[in-house]
């Protein structure tokens, strides 16, 4: 695809646009769905879509400048130019929103509001009850803030430097949610922690987070064997080692990204064997059926493990 536009959402968050270089439309999407950026540097970056899922001419995805980037976000905002062509994996979606609910509480944190905004897009368009809080900490960081003037009093926007720096109170606002309405939360770490605190006691199904990053560390316990359904090859992992690096030192490349458990982007298949769940995305019960798994963080719990691979 090739960039086509970069616009500037707010303080440290530009929108940029791409667009199928043969004209064709892309493939639908829905709220909550990301793409994959392979960037020239070799990195690739998950952003999450925040135009309407109505289009099919473009993607459009939210990038916040991180001083501490490790590559994306720096590459997108200082060497890359409008007209380059990237490759763009996906769309993929690990944050879906559940339709059905009588009602949708969504909280964001900074730059967390672009799968948000996308639901809210979606919520609006079929008509849904929905209200937002949306945790920033200047209000010159606070983006689709036009958009979401005009959605009245659904909308809270907390901005931390107006509350002496107190940031937003997820345990009060959570306390006040029906017991039939569905959560979501995208946003930094300490926002996470605090909203899943704060929804423990709620039914899982009803509570929903995306990640950037994951605090579980990654399983490398070496023992196992890997075997590869389609080839018949058997790798054995050894210690300090996850099942992808193991893979690679065979020569065997399978698509990552994150390589924490957050983006997806290496689930793979189980055909046979009892993975060890370490990824962020899976639900207890999709990991307790054994039937995928995430091999960049993942290990197993039986001697051999056989992928679909
Ligand atoms: Fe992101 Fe595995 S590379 S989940």
């Amino acid at each position: 695809m090739r960039l086509t536009a970069i616009h500037y959402a707010a303080d440290s968050i530009n929108l940029f646009e791409f667009r199928p270089v043969n004209g064709s439309p892309v493939a639908a999407f829905e709220a909550g769905a990301h793409i994959d950026v392979h960037l020239p540097n070799g990195l690739v970056r998950q952003y999450s879509l925040v135009n309407s899922q109505d289009e099919r001419h473009r993607y459009v995805v939210g990038v916040k400048r991180d001083p501490n980037s490790r590559g994306g976000s720096s590459y997108l905002y200082e060497r890359l130019s409008v007209g380059t062509v990237l490759k763009v994996g996906g769309p993929r979606n690990n944050f879906r929103l559940h339709e059905s609910a009588a009602h949708t509480v969504l909280l964001a944190g900074g730059i967390g509001v672009t799968p948000i905004w996308s639901m809210v897009q979606r919520l609006e368009r079929i008509g849904h009850s929905w209200e937002l809080h949306y945790a920033t900490r200047r209000r010159s960081e606070t983006a689709f803030a036009e958009e979401l003037a005009r959605c009245g009093d659904r909308v809270h926007i907390h901005v931390d430097d107006e509350f002496g720096g107190a940031v937003m109170d997820i345990g009060a606002i959570v306390a006040k949610v029906p017991s039939t309405a569905h959560l979501y939360c995208c946003g930094p770490a300490p926002m996470l922690a605090s909203f899943e605190a704060a929804t423990r006691s709620r039914p899982r199904g009803q509570v929903h987070v995306e990640r950037f990053s994951s605090s579980t560390p990654v399983a490398s316990s070496a023992g196992y064997l890997v075997e590869l359904a389609r080839s018949g090859k058997v790798v054995a992992i050894a210690p300090g080692q996850t099942i992808l690096e193991g893979l690679r030192a065979h020569g065997i490349n399978v698509p990552s990204s994150c390589e924490q458990g957050v983006c997806g982007s290496c689930e793979t298949k189980v055909v046979s064997g009892i993975p060890d769940h370490r990824d962020m995305i899976l639900s207890e019960e999709e990991k307790a059926s054994h039937r995928t798994m995430m091999i960049c963080c993942s290990g197993s719990k039986s001697d051999v493990l056989v992928l679909d691979l």
